[in-house]
């Protein structure tokens, strides 16, 4: 069986070096279409460049990851996930990067200076085998960060509202805002997150005493100073926050059976950036830089087990706005480090 499944995927990359080989000749004719596919996608994103260089240049970089993007999907059988020309078609992965993944973890990085917590879920020993926190109305609709590197804030938000929705039957979206850019204790203000994780949003909430609506504190990322409504505002309140012991996919699984919980991963591939559907596998690596939200896991039709994971980069990255990441990897660390630095907030 399996031998089978590698020999097909053998083929395929042999077709398509073959079809590449073939394709050298119609280069001239494929330039041009690229082209007219670049114009489209600039129309269909809105997309507008300065002059004539910068546009140029943006074309080269589009051309190469329409290249990437078809020479992956056409090999297709090899990875259990697709990736497809998205709204960050003319960035490269450094660009990428750099814009979007508002967290970078290092050794003297936390704000919040604790380490260990209790872990309510510790002795819970029965799991259901799937959940899905959307289907039972914890959890908003997509958000889209913009280039805005505060994904620790989007991922606290998202648990946040799960738990604040379980425990009393409200969903309300939350204000990103309010933690982004009225949480002054980090080195790096506003877009520029880059040494926090939803842990430090979760102090902001308890010191805040709460946190306003969405509706009411709106998410705009170019207006980057605070402005804090009051306190008779606040919609949703937590009472702490727990970590999830690291480098357990179990306990992981244990803690999003009971809620949404906020995790760190490596989000920095040009897989990631360009993946539309699917069970992603990889590649990644355990170096986290982005925060998101697991919202529930289950298994794939052909029993892959997956998380279930909600980012915040717009409905049209990945499965409308989420991705399915594989779960229960032989790595103790979790796929992309998924496991490595989790948390959830207490009602
Ligand atoms: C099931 O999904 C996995 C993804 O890990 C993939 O490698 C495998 O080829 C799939 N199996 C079948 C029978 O489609
Ligand atoms: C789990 O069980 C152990 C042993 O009974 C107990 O000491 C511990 O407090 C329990 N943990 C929680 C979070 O209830
Ligand atoms: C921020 O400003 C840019 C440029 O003026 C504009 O295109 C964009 O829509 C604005 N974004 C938001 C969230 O207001």
């Amino acid at each position: 069986m399996a031998l089978n499944w590698q020999r097909q995927c053998i083929s395929a990359v042999l077709l398509v070096l073959a079809l590449s080989a073939s394709q050298v000749t119609s280069r001239k004719l494929q330039q041009v279409s690229l082209s007219e596919r670049h114009e489209q996608w600039m129309f269909k994103y809105g997309k507008v460049y300065e002059n004539d260089q910068e546009k140029d240049r943006r074309f080269e970089i589009f051309k190469n990851n329409v290249e990437f993007i078809e020479s992956f999907n056409a090999a297709g059988n090899c990875k259990p996930y697709k990736l497809s020309i998205n709204e960050f078609a003319d960035q490269t992965n450094d660009e990428f990067k750099s814009l979007r993944n508002g967290y970078r973890r290092v050794s003297s990085r936390l704000i919040s200076s604790r380490t260990e917590t209790s872990f309510r879920f510790e002795n819970v020993s029965d799991v259901p085998a799937a959940i899905d926190w959307r289907k039972k109305g914890a959890v908003t609709p997509i958000n889209n960060q913009g280039p805005c590197g505060n994904s620790w804030a989007f991922s606290a938000v998202a648990a946040t509202e799960g738990i604040t929705q379980i425990t009393t039957g409200k969903l309300i979206a939350l204000s990103v805002q309010e933690i982004a850019f009225c949480e002054t204790k980090g080195e790096h203000q506003g877009c520029q997150g880059s040494d926090r994780n939803a842990e430090d949003a979760f102090e902001f909430i308890l010191r805040n005493h709460g946190i306003n609506s969405e509706a009411n504190y709106p998410y705009n990322a170019n207006e980057t100073t605070c402005n804090k409504k009051e306190e008779a505002f606040h919609v949703a309140k937590i009472s702490g926050y727990e970590k999830v012991p690291a480098n357990s996919e179990l306990a992981l699984m244990k803690a999003v059976a009971h809620q949404p919980v906020s995790v760190s991963i490596d989000a920095g591939g040009s897989d990631f950036q360009f993946y539309s559907g699917g069970v992603f596998t990889g590649d990644c690596g355990t170096v986290l830089d982005h925060g998101a939200t697991v919202v529930g896991y289950g298994a794939a039709g052909n029993g892959t087990k997956y998380w279930l994971v909600k980012n915040s980069w717009g409905t049209s990255w990945g499965e409308q706005g989420y991705i399915r990441m594989q779960r229960d990897v032989d790595a103790k660390e979790g796929i992309c480090g998924i496991a490595m630095d989790s948390s959830y907030p207490t009602a």
